[in-house]
């Protein structure tokens, strides 16, 4: 048994000459792996992402293009790399603190390649932990415990209260020294989700093939780009009746403001179904105007925020339809990744995946 760990060490360490770092974790972590591969985390670079691109690309100041990559490819040092794993399962896993800046925070690593953070409630108090074996039953039966190929510290704080995010999702400045990532996300201890409870919620298979565990974190990342509904059930919609008409009322739970991103809308939209026909009304906008000089501009070039209509911790948008007895309300919130005014300014309007509306929540109502 020993001769064969000792020979896996081997040839796991030979391979990590030659194969990607994140290639290496495959094997123990096919699960985690397959969805990461196809999450945002590791596609967030230049060969992967459209939108980034061509955003990169209008980017006039060469000093700032460097800077994208502190957030959008921090561990690639290689051409390959930065294709295949921008932010790898090392760099996440190796994030020891989170230093506070205006322009933007930094990620402070630990440097090590064999000893990653992680969070796990009932092995908290235990804080670093390493590979063990025991033999019971005069050798006859043996077992082990964590992991042959790497220590696990489950005490930072970070890996639990979503902090180890914050590195890169807190703030950006563009040139002007204007922060326009903006997701106003506040961490409070009170909270009962965090970052990762709502992005990377435990879904079923094990977390590695060395053991049996029934879930795992979902590692592809549960947002716009990979559309989790789910996400949905953290938002709530209810409607109130008035003499003008009536309002939607949208309650927020997460601990950041909704459709943030500079380039995203969110959309509401409301459709009224009586005597069998459909009443379309208005959609709702909700999203970000940026601004310089008083004029509409694109964020990267903004100094302030002309209009705000994004969805803090609750919104109310009011209608001045009466509803009349038996109408039925089809409610539906959706977003589009970028506006098409947005996809005319990048060249992107060929990509219609890009503008195209997805729905995030739907809800209806009879009265
Ligand atoms: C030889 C197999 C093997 C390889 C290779 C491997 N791991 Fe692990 N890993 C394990 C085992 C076994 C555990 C312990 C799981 C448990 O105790 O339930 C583990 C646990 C972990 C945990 C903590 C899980 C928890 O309980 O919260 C993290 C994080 C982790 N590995 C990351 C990685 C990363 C990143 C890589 C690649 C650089 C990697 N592992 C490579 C076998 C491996
Ligand atoms: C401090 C970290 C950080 C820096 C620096 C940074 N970004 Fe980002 N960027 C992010 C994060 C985090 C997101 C995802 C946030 C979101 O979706 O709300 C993002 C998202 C984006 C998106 C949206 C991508 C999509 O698929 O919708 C674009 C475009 C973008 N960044 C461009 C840039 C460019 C260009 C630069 C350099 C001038 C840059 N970013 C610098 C952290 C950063
Ligand atoms: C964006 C940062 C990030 C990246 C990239 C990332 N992880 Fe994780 N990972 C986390 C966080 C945060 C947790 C803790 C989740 C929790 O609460 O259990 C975690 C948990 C884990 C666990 C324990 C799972 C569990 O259910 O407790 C393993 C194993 C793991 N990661 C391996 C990997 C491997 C392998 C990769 C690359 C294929 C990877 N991670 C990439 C942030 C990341
Ligand atoms: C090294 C920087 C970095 C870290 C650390 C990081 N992210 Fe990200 N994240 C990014 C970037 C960059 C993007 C945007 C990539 C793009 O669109 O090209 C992004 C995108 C996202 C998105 C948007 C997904 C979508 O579908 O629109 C979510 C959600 C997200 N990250 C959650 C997390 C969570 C949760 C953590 C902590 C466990 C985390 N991130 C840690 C850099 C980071
Ligand atoms: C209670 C659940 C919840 C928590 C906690 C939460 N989020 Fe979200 N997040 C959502 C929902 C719902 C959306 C989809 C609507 C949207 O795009 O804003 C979202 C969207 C996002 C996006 C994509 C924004 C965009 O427009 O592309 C990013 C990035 C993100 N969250 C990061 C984070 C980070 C970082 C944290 C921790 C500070 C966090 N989230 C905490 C529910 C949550």
């Amino acid at each position: 048994m020993k001769k064969l760990l000792l020979t896996l060490l081997i040839i796991l360490n030979l391979t990590s000459l030659l194969a990607s770092e994140s290639k290496i974790c495959q094997r123990c972590h096919p699960l985690i792996y397959k969805e990461y591969y196809n999450s945002i985390h590791r596609k967030s670079s230049l060969k992967s992402d459209k939108i980034y691109k061509a955003l990169f690309e209008k980017e006039k100041q060469a000093a700032n293009k460097n800077e994208c990559k502190v957030c959008h490819s921090p561990s690639a040092k290689t051409q390959k790399a930065t294709e295949e794993e921008p932010i790898s399962c090392i760099y996440c896993h190796t994030i020891t603190n989170i230093q506070e800046h205006d322009k933007q925070n930094k990620n402070v690593l630990s440097g090590k390649k064999r000893d990653f953070y992680s969070a796990e409630a009932t092995k908290k108090e235990q804080g670093e932990v390493k590979y063990e074996t025991t033999s019971s039953l005069f050798g006859l039966i043996k077992s082990s415990k964590n992991s042959p190929y790497h220590q696990i510290e489950y005490n930072n704080e970070n890996y639990y209260n979503g902090n180890v995010c914050m590195g890169c999702h807190s703030h950006a400045s563009n040139v002007h020294g204007f922060d326009v990532i903006m997701l106003d996300a506040y961490i409070d201890k009170k909270d009962k989700e965090t970052c990762i409870s709502c992005h990377m919620p435990k879904v079923m298979g094990s977390k590695t093939t060395l053991r049996d565990s029934k879930t795992h974190a979902y590692h592809g990342i549960a947002g716009l780009h990979n559309l989790s509904k789910d996400l949905g059930k953290y938002i709530d919609i209810n409607v109130t009746k008035n003499i003008k008409g009536f309002t939607v009322n949208i309650v927020n739970h997460a601990n950041h403001a909704l459709f943030g991103q500079a380039y995203r809308e969110g959309i509401l939209k409301v459709k009224i179904i009586r005597d069998g026909k459909y009443i379309a009304l208005k959609p709702y906008i909700f999203k970000r105007t940026f601004g310089r000089d008083g004029k509409r501009s694109m964020p990267f070039e903004a100094t302030e925020v002309l209009k705000d209509r994004l969805i803090y911790a609750k919104k109310s948008i009011d209608y001045d339809v009466r509803l009349q007895k038996n109408d039925r309300l089809i409610i539906t919130l959706g977003f589009q990744l970028i506006s098409k005014e947005t996809a005319k300014e990048l060249q992107l309007d060929k990509n219609k995946e890009l503008t195209k509306i997805k729905i995030l929540k739907k809800e209806s109502f009879t009265f």
